[in-house]
């Protein structure tokens, strides 16, 4: 039997949509934030079964049967665990990951776990019993760390001496081969069998895995005039840096809900924020964001948030996380930055501003798109003719990192309306600088493909050339399976405008005002209007089933996807219609010109709902 990887069984219900999956299978009925329908599991005539999707749970009043979207598939389905696991990720379209590796736990990390445990709890107590406690106490005092925070993170302090690690373990040799394993002590030199303690006078931040476990530590001097000011565990069996995040299982601990992760520098960072209540944060271990990050991030929340120091350092820092999260947007994944101002870091400016001002700052995060277009335009002389064609073969190449077709289509707008150019000529670009194997590295690509999130898009995404028809059919399948997507009023509106000029599109437009009507429309009432059309009512049924089955958010996500590829289709197409008409030179630039206008005003139309 297979073994499924372990993060992937502890994410996967965070991932999915239960009430898209029950949905399926039980017909719910919206009531308030919850769904209601008859219990599947009892025989009754008034709902008494209720799914709860802010919580991912459902629960029966009547029978007392409840649990989560995994508990519902094993029992409605009748499969074991794995299959049910299988099962949910098969019909959210997302592949499960099997743990390779698995093999019978190695007695040796049992013992690693139990000795970073000890270690832990070590630390942790000389806090109150070191006879060199104060400093420690007054330095966490000084830094406004609070009792409770200090609790959390189970901060400690490393005492003064060189052995003290060693001679609590030296009658123990098994003890001291697994201290040495994971990095704790330090052989000396040009001496056998001798050893001093890695961390010493310092506050020990220990680092756990996303299970608890502490896997390594993080010490700080107490004194500017100490260095190096951070050390931490190298790599060891239990811990490898550019994997691991600091604070992930605190962030999933305290945290309500993860709609979005911010990602921070320092460990001071992460605790400051946790203190001033804000709890959905991680910090990156002084290394730079890796792709293996990524890949947890973006099962971690739907928006990552990058975070760094308006300093140079900090700039590059957030120019290269760029360029690594480049081959991991996916549909559903929305990656910002956030550029602190220059000589601030979360910490000291969440301490000087307010939490609810920092908040803001992180809701006001730029845009991927725009930061990459704003960052390259300060590399080149953007004003000359030479700097605008810097500016786009430098943005091309970094478009051939992205593997998302309909994300690559939008930054290929964004970089045409930054130089003021016609979309063909940014495109033409991009194929050059594929051609040229440009110098931007691509083993990052390499690595990410393995393992980059399956696009929920696919569908479109993989037919770059997607007809009118098919994207036209996507949108009413869509619609079908969640009325609710064009039940907004205000949204709706610019929707069915926006609908209602691609041609051919009367019957999506006629669903749109059939789904308005009523906010609970069922997919047979909408049919129903079709019964006497039989071809359409044929079509319309066959397209009722969704393929690949996608959440609500997924399928209002891949409607707005849809729409704008529509869009983009038909402009081409009379585009091309109004090129071919243009007999002079003068005649093709002015065509070209209204082109652009027009593509700038659909722009502006969409920045302002
Ligand atoms: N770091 C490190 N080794 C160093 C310096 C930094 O590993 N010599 C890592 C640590 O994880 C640290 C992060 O990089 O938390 C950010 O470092 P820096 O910005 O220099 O420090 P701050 O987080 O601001 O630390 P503090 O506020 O404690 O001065
Ligand atoms: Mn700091």
């Amino acid at each position: 039997m297979p073994f499924i990887d372990r993060d992937f069984i502890n994410d996967l219900p965070n991932r999915v949509d239960i009430v898209g999956l029950i949905n399926k299978r039980v017909a719910l009925k919206k009531a308030g934030k919850d769904y209601k329908a008859c219990c599947p599991f009892h025989e009754e005539k008034t709902p008494s079964f209720t799914v709860v999707p802010t919580k991912q749970i459902y629960h029966c009043f009547g029978c007392g049967e409840s649990g989560g979207v995994i508990d519902f598939v094993m029992k409605y389905d009748h499969l074991s665990f794995v299959e049910a696991i299988e099962t949910v990720a098969g019909e959210s379209g997302i592949s499960v990951v099997y743990d390779q590796t698995a093999k019978p736990v190695d007695k040796r990390f049992k013992r690693y776990n139990e000795i970073m445990n000890e270690l832990n709890n070590f630390y942790q107590g000389q806090l109150k019993t070191s006879s060199a406690k104060n400093k420690v106490v007054s330095y966490a005092k000084k830094r406004g760390i609070s009792g409770s925070i200090a609790k959390r993170f189970e901060l400690g302090f490393a005492p003064p001496g060189w052995t003290n690690l060693f001679d609590q373990y030296s009658e123990k040799e098994e003890s001291i081969q697994d201290l040495l394993s994971m990095g704790m002590i330090v052989p000396k030199k040009d001496k056998k069998d001798d050893y001093y303690d890695r961390f010493r006078d310092r506050l020990m931040f220990p680092i756990h895995n996303a299970k608890g476990s502490v896997i390594g530590f993080g010490g700080r001097v107490l004194s500017s005039q100490d260095n190096p000011k951070y050390l931490n565990s190298p790599e060891t069996p239990l811990f490898s840096k550019s994997k691991e995040l600091y604070g992930l299982y605190h962030c999933r601990k305290y945290s309500r809900r993860i709609d979005s992760i911010l990602v921070v520098e320092g460990y001071m960072d992460v605790i400051a924020l946790h203190q001033q209540g804000i709890t959905n944060v991680v910090a990156t271990l002084g290394t730079a964001t890796t792709p293996a990050h990524l890949q947890i991030l973006s099962r971690s929340a739907e928006t990552i948030v990058f975070c760094f120091d308006g300093d140079k350092a900090g700039r590059d820092a957030a120019w290269k996380a760029l360029k690594t999260s480049l081959p991991s947007v996916t549909s559903g994944l929305i990656i910002k930055f956030l550029i602190l101002p220059e000589g601030e870091d979360p910490d000291t400016l969440i301490n000087r501003e307010s939490s609810k001002a920092f908040s803001k700052r992180i809701e006001g995060a730029q845009t991927l798109s725009s930061f990459l277009i704003d960052h390259i335009k300060e590399e080149v002389p953007f004003d000359t003719i030479e700097g605008k064609t810097l500016f786009l073969e430098k943005s091309a190449s970094l478009i051939n990192l992205v593997n998302y077709s309909i994300y690559r289509q939008q930054l290929i707008e964004g970089i045409a309306n930054a130089i003021g150019q016609n979309i063909t000529q940014v495109e033409k670009a991009v194929e050059l600088s594929k051609d040229q194997n440009t110098h931007f590295s691509n083993s990052n690509q390499a690595e990410h493909k393995q393992f980059s999130p399956q696009p929920m898009s696919q569908t479109i995404s993989n037919k770059s050339h997607s007809s009118m028809k098919s994207l036209m059919s996507r949108m009413i399948s869509c619609v079908l399976t969640y009325p609710s997507i064009v039940n907004d009023p205000e949204t709706t509106s610019v929707i069915e405008e926006r609908a209602r000029k691609l041609p051919k599109s009367e019957v999506l437009l006629e669903l749109i005002r059939h789904a308005q009507v009523e906010s609970d429309l069922s997919k047979e009432a909408l049919l129903k209007p079709y019964k006497s059309k039989e071809r359409v009512y044929l079509r319309l049924q066959e397209l009722s089933t969704m393929e690949p089955f996608l959440s609500e958010f997924e399928a209002q996500e891949e409607f707005g996807y849809a729409l704008t590829a529509a869009e983009k289709y038909y402009e081409r197409k009379s585009t091309k219609a109004s090129i071919l008409s243009a007999k002079t030179h003068d005649e093709e630039e002015a065509v070209m010109k209204s082109i652009m206008k027009n593509k700038m005003k659909t722009v502006n139309q969409k920045k302002t709902p």
